[in-house]
């Protein structure tokens, strides 16, 4: 079967059942293991969209363990998903039992899934999907050789034809050996499956209801009982423990990154790279080492992030450079420079060209078309226009220990080093703060605030007060003169 058979235009199926009521014991968590993540989204999200990609007239998740978790995650992920309970959990058999009586009577293909499966794609589901019709099946099971098949089902075949699945706790010695496994992922005519399950009994080693029996019966009385083998072991791999979800989390890392490095992208260390499934780069986009990229975070074109950076839900424009930043819920303009050592609060919106330097903090701060926060400064509901500079060391005082407050500062404005700016407060267009101010009240357009003491000296206090120290013999030796390289600066700045 070829690509070409498996176009946008095959016939929804009339269910899809996701198997989802297990507890995920070996997890060792407080929560369910459907909720652990890989590269971004939790199992069931995708075990919901593999699903989802069959177009289904019914998607129903089968819920029984932690299933006040699950259902809230699902209503997170979909309006159009339904649960159905199993309170106690029978066997596979039973679940999907439980999975069907809340449709009715249904016609057409049932597909059944497990919420724990995350590598499973929709196109594998559509391509076992369009097997089983042009073959005319009853039920059609994804299967794979695998190297260490002990704990699956196996796989008895005669030729072509499936005639049954024997669990491995059932196993004979000689079907022990036997290579190829269930993967338990199955596409069931309804009433094959409906014929089946009424039938099913609990005589094996888990007395439990086997779905895998339904296979065996279906064979029996004729129905044809097709198997896909698929090369791709990883989409057959369920999560059971942390070690599992490590290896899967890993390998599908490993597929995202080859897709961008495919479509552009150069990532100068794959081990240290980790990419969230949603994230959007552009061509050219370099990611050093260290990069991780999380959520809904977009990179524009020939952008270079890290190396040591890790950003969520951020959005970085072409050609901008990220180094060694953390970053969330931000927006960094084409050609800004952020970092290093800089950390983006939500709400940072870095205009084009701007720079927000090294040891900054920002929060909930819109900064203008190339405008400046270099360095070592907390800038916290501000509003920067173009072309505007902050000094280092500026706090931008957006707190006064009950109610935060805004700060603007306008076009082409300057605010000194060192300076305290204590919101509310308004630095008009073009005004300039003096450095080591602490400024309390607005500064009109174009004015210059100085709010600091003024400097004393104290002309021979060493000699008087420091007699015979290095600093005295150093003075006494001196002529006076000023440093040429400080001569040079004030000449050139009058001129
Ligand atoms: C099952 C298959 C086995 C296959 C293996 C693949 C049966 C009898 N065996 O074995 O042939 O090789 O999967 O991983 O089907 N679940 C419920 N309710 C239940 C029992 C299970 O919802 O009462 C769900 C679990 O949450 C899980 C899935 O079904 O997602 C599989 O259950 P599990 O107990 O892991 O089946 P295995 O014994 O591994
Ligand atoms: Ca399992």
């Amino acid at each position: 079967m070829t690509a070409q058979n498996l176009d946008s235009d095959l016939a929804p199926v009339a269910a899809v059942i996701v198997l989802a009521a297990g507890g995920g014991s070996r997890m060792k968590s407080s929560k369910s293991k459907l909720l652990h993540e890989i590269s971004g989204k939790t199992l069931l999200h995708y075990a919901v969209s593999a699903g989802a990609a069959l177009d289904p007239s019914h998607l129903v998740v089968v819920v029984g363990k932690y299933r006040e978790q699950v259902v809230e995650e699902l209503g997170q992920l979909s309006a159009s998903v339904t649960t159905a309970l199993q309170e106690e959990q029978l066997g596979t058999g039973h679940a999907v039992m439980c999975g069907l009586e809340e449709l009715g009577h249904l016609t057409g293909e049932v597909v059944v899934t497990y919420g724990d499966v995350p590598m499973l794609t929709g196109d594998m589901l559509r391509q076992l999907v369009a097997i089983h019709r042009a073959h005319v099946n009853g039920v059609t099971v994804l299967t794979a050789h695998v190297d260490e098949p002990t704990g699956y089902g196996r796989i008895l075949r005669d030729g072509d034809r499936v005639v049954g699945i024997v669990e491995h706790r059932d196993a004979s010695e000689e079907q022990r050996k036997i290579t190829e496994i269930n993967s338990g992922i199955y596409v069931f005519n309804a009433e094959t499956l409906r014929d089946g399950l009424a039938q099913l009994g609990t005589d094996n080693a888990q007395g439990e209801h086997h779905l895998t029996d339904v296979l065996t019966f279906a064979h029996g009385r004729g129905d044809r009982v097709g198997a896909v083998i698929t090369e791709d072991i990883w989409q057959t791999e369920g999560v059971n423990d942390r070690v599992q979800l490590a290896r899967i989390n890993a390998e599908m890392n490993r597929r995202i990154l080859d897709a961008h490095m495919l479509a552009g992208v150069t990532i100068v260390d794959p081990q240290s790279t980790f990419i969230d499934v949603d994230v959007d780069l552009a061509r050219d986009v370099v990611l050093m080492p260290g990069t991780i990229l999380q959520g809904a975070t977009t990179i524009g074109e020939g952008a270079i992030i890290g190396p040591n950076t890790s950003l969520m839900d951020v959005e970085v424009g072409a050609g901008a450079e990220v180094v060694r930043t953390h970053g969330s819920f931000a927006i960094i303009g084409e050609g800004a420079q952020v970092g290093p050592f800089s950390y983006l609060r939500p709400g940072t919106q870095l205009g084009r060209d701007g720079k927000i330097g090294a040891f900054v903090e920002t929060k909930n701060a819109v900064i203008g078309t190339g405008s400046k926060v270099p360095h070592l400064a907390y800038c916290g509901d501000a509003i920067l226009d173009d072309g505007v500079n902050i000094g280092a060391g500026t706090i931008f005082a957006n707190y006064d220990g009950v109610n935060k407050s805004p700060t603007h500062v306008g076009k082409d404005a300057f605010v000194g080093s060192n300076s305290v700016l204590v919101a509310p407060v308004d630095i008009a267009p073009g005004a300039f703060v003096a450095a080591g101010s602490a400024i309390t009240e607005d500064v009109p357009a174009g004015g210059l605030a100085i709010a600091r003491g003024r400097q004393h000296t104290a002309e021979g206090w060493v000699s008087k007060r420091r007699p015979e120290s290095k600093a005295a013999k150093a003075a006494a030796e001196h002529d006076g003169s000023i440093h040429p390289a400080i001569e040079e600066s004030r000449s050139q700045q009058k001129g």
